[in-house]
């Protein structure tokens, strides 16, 4: 048995007082108790942890510190000789990032007649869409509307979305399902076709679509065969390294590195879309992630650096249950499918905390609190934790139901001799999204003209806070738009002389503010070598 003596003591207390947590109904807090509990425990109100940015159109707002120190690292294209003339690859469009935003866009930039290549850093795919898991919402139910869906997004976000990228996700929403399900995602569906749908935090209507736990893998699955089964180029382990200009200042192409090789290309390209995906591998505050490899903010400094804006990079997501045991798989994503399930939140002394389907910046925050101040939460070795009691999902919903409905997860315990439908699970959140991120227009486009950018990389659509199954949609509306648009713009531009001069005057003004050992920038990789 891998659970220690006092694991094993609390989760007899969870067992005892299993079915009367199961009778309970948690009441939800009010607006105030919300805001209390935030400002007290979430990640994103430790002020040690944000610095004022001090160059660029963001100067003099927070981010967090890790981010800040790529916005004033030392470009990497300064220190190698690029010829800008020797052009090799010439597109209309260049999507960087393989993920299911850059794949959609690419989809559709290609169905709209561009000639569009994706780069990528690892592989199509290895990005953040793969990992999602719960599902994907869309209101195409007789009792829901999109207006329904607009509330609970914007109710999410703490009202700071921006509307109008709301009132595109939410009514382009039950569209985005239909071209999915038209591709070949194998969606859940009862024996007559309909598509199961369950809750999410936050939601007042049943509007998660879903495949089993793995709904972002069947996605990226399907979107891959896409792309690939349209020939469209795709350039693996292929890093954008800077955004190049042309002599108007628009984006006019990237510099593209190889991974293996170190060799650098230059990319020319009329329109450039970036869906370049998240940040939980900047590791921000200490935290675990649930995120791929690659997801270390690398669009958001290069956008940043070419002129474009950031919105609410001040902002990210803790998922409330991340895996806080066994260590072998610390900080991977226990989806929130388990919670809309009917599992609960259980502190070490058997007691149910809080109502299950709470937000998750009110989810994570209350799990935190649990664990510090009201001293209830069991100890993993590597900090404490809180029990997800998964057993009542069987109890609920009949034997069988947690293995047809969470095949995946009970796998991934199983690996290591847990099994969920007789145990409960130690949870802590985990960092999981980056709610902010570059600002654009309803077409997609940013600050910089020709430059778009779709899926983790935009911020605005999920305010400070973005509901589960909100980001599998936003991919594929916003990652659609962007090819349709860049497509589109991609017809009338002409490109001029290429130029990385906003870089050279981008370290000047690090360099004129004084900033020292810089780090290169973009990060591009984690680096999880000892230093001891
Ligand atoms: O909990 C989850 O399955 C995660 C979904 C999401 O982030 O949308």
């Amino acid at each position: 048995m891998i659970f220690t003596d006092e694991m094993l003591a609390s989760m007899k207390k969870v067992e005892a007082a299993r079915t009367a947590n199961i009778a309970l109904e948690p009441r939800r807090m009010t607006a105030e108790e919300k805001d209390a509990l935030l400002k007290k425990y979430h990640p994103d109100y430790r002020d040690d942890a944000f610095v004022p940015i001090r160059v660029g159109g963001n100067a003099g707002q927070k981010a967090p510190e890790e981010l800040n120190a790529m916005l004033e690292g030392r470009p990497r294209v300064l220190d190698m000789d690029i010829d800008l003339n020797d052009v090799y690859y010439d597109v209309d469009v260049l999507v960087i990032g393989g993920g299911g935003a850059g794949a959609s866009a690419a989809i559709e930039a290609h169905a709209a007649g561009a000639n569009v290549m994706i780069a990528t850093k690892l592989r199509i795919g290895d990005a953040n869409t793969m990992m999602a898991e719960g599902g994907i919402q869309a209101a195409d139910k007789p009792n829901d509307s999109p207006a329904q869906h607009y509330l609970d997004v914007m109710g999410g976000g703490h009202y700071c979305n921006r509307p109008e990228l709301v009132k595109k996700l939410v009514t382009d929403g039950p569209g985005a399902i239909q071209w999915l399900n038209k591709l070949g995602v194998e969606f859940d569906k009862t024996e007559d076709g309909t598509m199961i749908t369950t809750h999410g935090g936050g939601t007042s209507r049943k509007r998660m679509h879903a495949a089993a736990d793995y709904s972002g893998a069947e996605i990226m699955r399907t979107l891959r065969d896409e792309v690939l089964n349209r020939g469209i180029p795709v350039v693996d382990f292929t890093a954008a390294i800077e955004l190049i200009l042309d002599d108007q200042g628009h984006a006019a192409g990237a510099v593209l590195l190889n991974m293996e090789t170190g060799e650098v290309r230059v990319c020319r390209a009329k329109c450039v879309i970036l869906a370049t995906g998240g940040a939980g591998r900047m590791h921000y505050q200490g935290f675990p992630t649930s995120n791929h490899y690659g997801a270390t903010a690398d669009g958001l400094v290069l956008a940043y650096r070419a002129g474009a804006k950031l919105l609410y990079q001040d902002t990210l997501q803790y998922h409330p249950t991340g895996v806080a045991f066994p260590k072998q798989i610390y900080g991977a994503l226990v989806t929130e499918k388990v919670r809309s399930m009917g599992a609960k939140l259980i502190n070490a002394e058997g007691e149910c905390f809080m109502h299950p389907l709470e937000t998750r910046d009110v989810a994570a925050a209350s799990i935190i609190r649990e664990c510090s101040d009201h001293g209830k939460g069991v100890d993993t070795g590597a900090g404490k934790a809180v029990w997800l009691d998964t057993p009542m999902i069987d109890e609920i919903h009949g034997a069988g139901t947690l293995e047809k409905r969470l095949p995946a997860m009970l796998r991934m315990y199983q690996k290591f001799g847990i099994d969920m439908r007789k145990t409960p699970i130690l949870v802590y959140p985990t960092l999981h999204y980056q709610n902010g991120g570059i600002e654009i227009t309803v077409d997609g486009q940013s600050g910089v003209e020709n430059l778009f950018v779709a899926g983790e990389a935009v911020g605005g659509i999920h305010g400070r806070n973005r509901l589960m199954g909100n980001s599998l949609l936003d991919i594929i509306v916003f990652g659609r738009n962007a090819g349709q648009q860049a497509a589109k713009k991609a017809r009338g531009v002409t490109v001029g002389k290429l130029s990385l001069e906003h870089a050279r005057k981008y370290q000047e003004n690090l360099e004129k503010i004084g900033v020292e050992n810089q780090a290169a920038s973009p990060k591009l990789l984690p680096d999880y070598t000892r230093k001891f």
